[in-house]
């Protein structure tokens, strides 16, 4: 099983960023913590950041096929980016949502989220552990779905 682990714009940063919002962890190292998880899982993680929609988008079109499901936190793409929500759709793959933050205990415009409604679970406000969580609910939920 390969899981695609996608994060959106400025979260290349991370590590720069509010740490008080996002934790002091950079993105390397997230992904260390990912991949670790995965080969407890027995599953394979391909990772990809962008700080562009539409690169996120080739992306997802691309390795779609070789896919079984995917862990996203679009950034701020999360609250407007209409052709990234899409692509998943079109993906027909299992998505998580996740945010280091939680979006739901800021400013107004973070708390609306395009990509929830599509999604099989958003996981918010618990930091860089939310990807972990996001990994073990894709695959609990692809491995139900085949039984
Ligand atoms: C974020 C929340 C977004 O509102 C913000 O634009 C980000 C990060 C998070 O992980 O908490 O870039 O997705």
């Amino acid at each position: 099983m390969n899981i695609l682990v996608i994060n959106g714009p400025n979260l290349n940063i991370l590590g720069k960023r509010d740490s008080s919002q996002y934790g002091s962890v950079t993105l390397p190292e997230i992904e260390t913590k990912i991949s670790e998880k995965a080969r407890s899982l027995k599953v394979t993680v391909e990772f990809f950041q962008s700080n562009h929609e539409g690169g996120i988008i080739d992306y997802i079109q691309s390795a779609t096929s070789d896919a079984s499901g995917i862990i996203i936190n679009p950034g701020a793409l999360t609250h407007y980016g209409l052709s990234l929500r899409d692509a998943l759709v079109d993906s027909n793959l299992p998505v998580v949502e996740v945010h280091l933050s939680n979006i739901h205990g800021r400013e107004q415009f973070r708390r609306d989220s395009v990509m929830s409604s599509i999604c099989i679970g958003q996981i918010a406000g618990l930091g860089w552990k939310g990807y972990i969580q996001g990994l073990e609910s894709v695959v609990s939920h692809i491995n139900s779905q085949e039984q």
